[in-house]
């Protein structure tokens, strides 16, 4: 049986440019929309037209630069966003108006100032209006996981009879929890009269970090389309993070049996892309696309991934794009690694040797944080001068070119501004034998 295919929309460009810091100019926003385009987004939501004459240019040149995915444009419920969302989206092969109105009595009350009434009113307007522009119009209670779900349940009945295709359930303050959510999106789609000509979708932001796990219970309820950003970025504590809810429902298709049109290859070089334009570095422990997402430093797991890599991954660096694994040498690290890498580095130990380099190596380690090769090679030097050395035509190549893969994965990997991170690292590509010793014997000493 064929898996339901979950819509992936983007909004990098709209709620994670609203990121403090992150805004980008027209060229910048058209760059990144082609990339989102090779990552096989399928809807791009370009900007926010009325907020802005750089956000209407974005928008019109996104439109004429990407035929494949739908545009979307945001506007607020009201004719001149919606008429200038429209213009803005002149260009695009498929474009979207994505209209969007509060709807829990705190913003009612505060900040519009309107009763639910005239909200009840001024949502079907708008989207009847935007309807007159575009088949394909979406529309965002905002605020909905604080809303009366009753009224929300009547708002969405009004939008959907006014044409909206797409209801779009934003949990605008990130205040929710899996449980309720779930039970939100699920009620929906029970209880909303006309829903099934529409598809329910989840817009959450990370204020209590739980904005993946909420869109991934929407799913499970659901929800057809997510909305989620490059890095995870957004207002405030930012959207969901795209790469972490595509591969969670890939590495978890046991329990999500949905596909997505994601080539997830391009994860790693989009988040590069876009911490590159923004110039916001990703946190190093950030799930699949973070620094350290596939670096392994304590010797245990090192010992484990030598042996096979199944021990502490589950998924593959390159599925996501990353180029390889790492072992960093760290002071919890072991021998086997520190071993590889003095293979790498083109120096061979006996085992008592090994000994003596990994008792000092652990010193060094424990006083400077972060060892480099340079000091590796200058304690191996301190310790046995060259007499170690392995003769050139000795070198494995495999070996030779793990250590210079070892140095470009690095440089691929891009330092977070004032983060040190050119560690010694060991490359995957060669294993070290330890036939002599017994199973259990080679991993006691190994760690
Ligand atoms: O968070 C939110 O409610 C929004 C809407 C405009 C969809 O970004
Ligand atoms: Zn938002």
């Amino acid at each position: 049986m064929a898996s339901t295919r979950i819509t992936i929309f983007d909004t990098t460009l709209r709620d994670g440019e609203q990121s403090p810091g992150c805004s980008m100019n027209v060229h910048e926003k058209v760059r990144l929309a082609r990339q989102l385009d090779r990552l096989g987004v399928d809807v791009i939501e370009a900007g926010f037209p009325i907020a802005s004459d750089g956000d209407f240019a974005a928008v019109q040149a996104v439109a004429a630069a990407v035929p494949r995915p739908i545009i979307a444009g945001l506007a607020r419920a009201a004719r001149h966003d919606i008429e200038r969302a429209a213009q803005a989206l002149e260009a695009a092969v498929r474009p979207r108006i994505h209209v969007f109105l509060a709807t829990s009595d705190i913003h009612l009350q505060h900040k519009l100032r309107i009763s639910r009434q005239q909200c009840l009113d001024q949502a079907a307007q708008s989207v009847r209006l935007a309807r007159t522009f575009c088949d394909d119009v979406e529309f965002s209670p905002e605020d909905a996981t604080r809303t009366d779900p009753e009224f929300l349940f009547q708002v969405l009945e009004a939008v959907i009879q006014a044409g909206a295709r797409t209801l779009n359930i934003p949990d605008t303050v990130g205040y929710t929890v899996p449980l309720e959510f779930g039970e939100l999106i699920r009620n929906i789609r029970e209880r909303v009269r006309g829903v099934e000509q529409a598809t329910i979708s989840t817009h959450c932001h990370n204020d209590l970090g739980l904005a993946v796990a909420n869109s991934l219970v929407a799913v499970a309820n659901g929800a057809r389309q997510v909305e989620c950003t490059i890095n995870g970025i957004g207002e405030r504590a930012g959207n969901a993070s795209l790469e972490e809810i595509v591969m969670a429902l890939r590495v978890r298709s046991d329990r999500y049996p949905f596909e997505t049109s994601i080539a997830t290859e391009e994860l790693y070089p989009t988040s590069q892309m876009l911490e590159e334009i923004t110039g916001i570095p990703v946190q190093p422990n950030k799930a699949i696309i973070g620094r350290n997402a596939f670096a392994h430093e304590a010797g245990i797991h090192q010992d484990g991934m030598l042996k096979n890599r199944l021990t502490y991954e589950i998924m593959t660096p390159q599925s996501v794009g990353v180029p390889d694994s790492k072992l960093v040498l760290g002071k919890h690290s072991g021998r086997h690694a520190l071993s590889l890498r003095c293979e790498q580095l083109g120096y061979h130990f006996e085992r008592r040797e090994l000994d003596e380099i990994y008792r000092r190596f652990v010193v060094l380690a424990d006083e400077i944080k972060h060892v480099h090769d340079h000091h590796l090679l200058e304690l191996i030097r301190q310790t046995y001068g060259d007499s170690r050395r392995i003769p050139p035509g000795r070198v494995a190549s495999g070996a030779a070119a793990s250590a210079v893969a070892a140095g470009a994965e690095d440089a691929s990997r891009k330092p977070s501004p004032g983060t040190p991170v050119d560690f010694s690292v060991v490359g995957l590509t060669s294993i070290p034998t330890s036939d002599h010793l017994s199973e259990q014997e080679d991993y006691l000493w190994g760690v």
